[in-house]
């Protein structure tokens, strides 16, 4: 809190554009201070941070805390922090977020159904062959996490038509998606399922599940998308399945490390197609009035709405 009794939010968001989320804040709460990670002021006024790629021990200093708010979706990066200690994760749940990725999902999905990689090779050479796809219903799509993100995705998914399974950690309905959980729900689901998105958490339970074991259940030739965390990938184990065909294609918006190295194979390889985690983004228009609801909920004594479960790590 600073000397006039108003509440300090310090943006330290490192690679975004910080000045449209000043602004938004500005706007939606103008009783709010806010502060830039250029200069922060004294550290023990800081009440609530909105984070993004904070590099480590970069929110020691901030030992009165009351809530760090994550920019994004995955709270891998605040959970389990040494500098944070207890101090209390709020998750972004937006509807800009879940658009965007409910859009590069689609677009994905529908890239490997329709053959686009092949028919760009087939354009590079004029080739004129054309190739009849399955109708979507004869298609089996699986969404590993029916969260805020898989969750839409995968009835978006069923909208256009698909036969859409998904996996979650405990059981859920959801309309026209098939729900599968725990580790005999996943050897289900990966069966005689072609295209498999992945949009988990990253915790120790999901880290490297998409591995040479998980490819060896899915049906020869199948497609993977990750755009859960680089980490649930055995980057080693997918270069391995794609030589051999297990594995036809993949779509990566997430690496291990990022950006992702210019000699890493990814980049060149024929069957893969690599964006720069740019899936979904956050939009400070929609997305600053859920921290401000619960910065208001927060000063007085409420819970906010997103609360991380640490024992879940998200
Ligand atoms: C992006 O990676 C996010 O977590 O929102």
């Amino acid at each position: 809190m600073n000397t006039q009794g108003q509440a300090v939010l310090l943006l330290a968001c490192f690679g975004v554009d910080a000045e449209p989320w000043a602004r938004a804040f500005a706007t939606l709460a103008p009783d709010v201070d806010l502060r830039g990670a250029d200069a922060p002021g004294p550290p023990d006024e800081i009440d609530y941070v909105l984070a993004w790629n904070v590099p480590a021990g970069g929110l020691r200093a901030y030992a009165r805390l009351k809530a760090v708010f994550s920019l994004g979706a995955g709270v891998d990066g605040l959970v389990g922090r040494p500098d944070l200690g207890e101090t209390p994760v709020v998750r972004m749940v937006d509807e800009s977020l879940a658009q965007g990725m409910v859009e590069y999902v689609l677009m994905s999905v529908l890239r490997h159904h329709r053959d686009a990689a092949l028919y760009a090779r087939q354009q590079a050479r004029k080739l004129w062959i054309p190739h009849r796809p399955p109708l979507a219903q004869d298609r089996v799509v699986g969404v590993l996490g029916l969260g805020e993100l898989g969750g839409p995705c995968a009835s978006a998914l069923a909208g256009i038509g698909f036969q859409v399974r998904g996996w979650a950690r405990t059981p859920r309905s959801l309309p026209g998606v098939e729900v599968f959980w725990g580790a005999a729900g996943l050897s289900r689901l990966l069966q005689g399922c072609e295209i498999l998105v992945c949009l988990l958490p990253l915790t120790p339970d999901t880290a490297g599940l998409l591995d040479a074991d998980l490819f060896a259940r899915l049906p020869r030739g199948a497609c993977v998308i990750n755009v859960g965390r680089g980490a649930h990938l055995v980057e080693a184990d997918l270069l391995a399945a794609l030589d051999s065909g297990q594995v036809a294609g993949a779509t990566l918006d997430v690496f291990d490390r990022e950006p992702l190295a210019a000699d890493h194979p990814f980049w060149t390889h024929p069957s893969v197609v690599v964006t720069p985690h740019a899936s979904a983004f956050t939009h400070p228009e929609s997305a600053a009035a859920k921290v401000v609801a619960d910065i208001r909920r927060i000063e007085a004594s409420r819970t906010p709405t997103h609360l991380v479960d640490r024992s879940r790590g998200y």
